[in-house]
């Protein structure tokens, strides 16, 4: 199954900072048998972030697209209103446990606006931008994240 991380933040995006993330997720998804199949890092702009994300889905038919970066509560954080505004289903399930484990490691655990949801074959799914918030909120979640493409892509109800 194929991933795709798209890295959110204004400074990575001009190269002023290293991004460390995107990497991290990578090597945590492939260790766990996925090929990352695209990177990409864009700025904290609304239709920069939905314009990945279509490509992503639409055009090169990427099962698992995580994005990470820009899901607080500054006023350039629009991550998870890119992603409401081209998800064609939502699947709060994944965001909602995100969550409520990370409460478990920080307060700060309930500040991720995040969202997940469904377009076309493909499922995508905000994480926070720090490296440690990031790759623990995917460690929160992958174990479910198969199952998930599986039925997505399957043609009828199957249990
Ligand atoms: N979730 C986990 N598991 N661990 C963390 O350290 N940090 C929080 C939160 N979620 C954190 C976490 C913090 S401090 C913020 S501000 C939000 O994620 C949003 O992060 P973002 O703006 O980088 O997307």
């Amino acid at each position: 199954m194929t991933a795709a991380i798209i890295t959110v933040s204004d400074k990575g995006s001009r190269g002023e900072r290293a991004d460390t993330s995107g990497p991290k997720l990578a090597e945590m998804l492939t260790g766990n048998g996925w090929v990352i199949a695209y990177t990409a890092i864009v700025p904290d702009e609304r239709e920069d972030i939905k314009a990945e994300l279509i490509k992503c889905s639409d055009e090169l038919k990427i099962d698992f697209i995580v994005t990470t970066g820009g899901t607080g509560f500054t006023k350039r954080d629009t991550t998870p209103e890119a992603t409401m505004e081209i998800i064609e289903r939502a699947a709060p399930g994944i965001a909602e446990h995100m969550r409520a484990e990370s409460a478990k490691v920080t307060p700060s655990g309930i500040l991720s606006r995040g969202v997940s949801g469904l377009r076309g074959d493909s499922l995508i799914v905000n994480v926070p931008g720090s490296v440690k918030a990031a790759s623990e909120c995917l460690g929160f979640i992958l174990p479910a994240i198969e199952h998930a493409i599986v039925m997505l892509q399957s043609e009828a109800t199957e249990h």
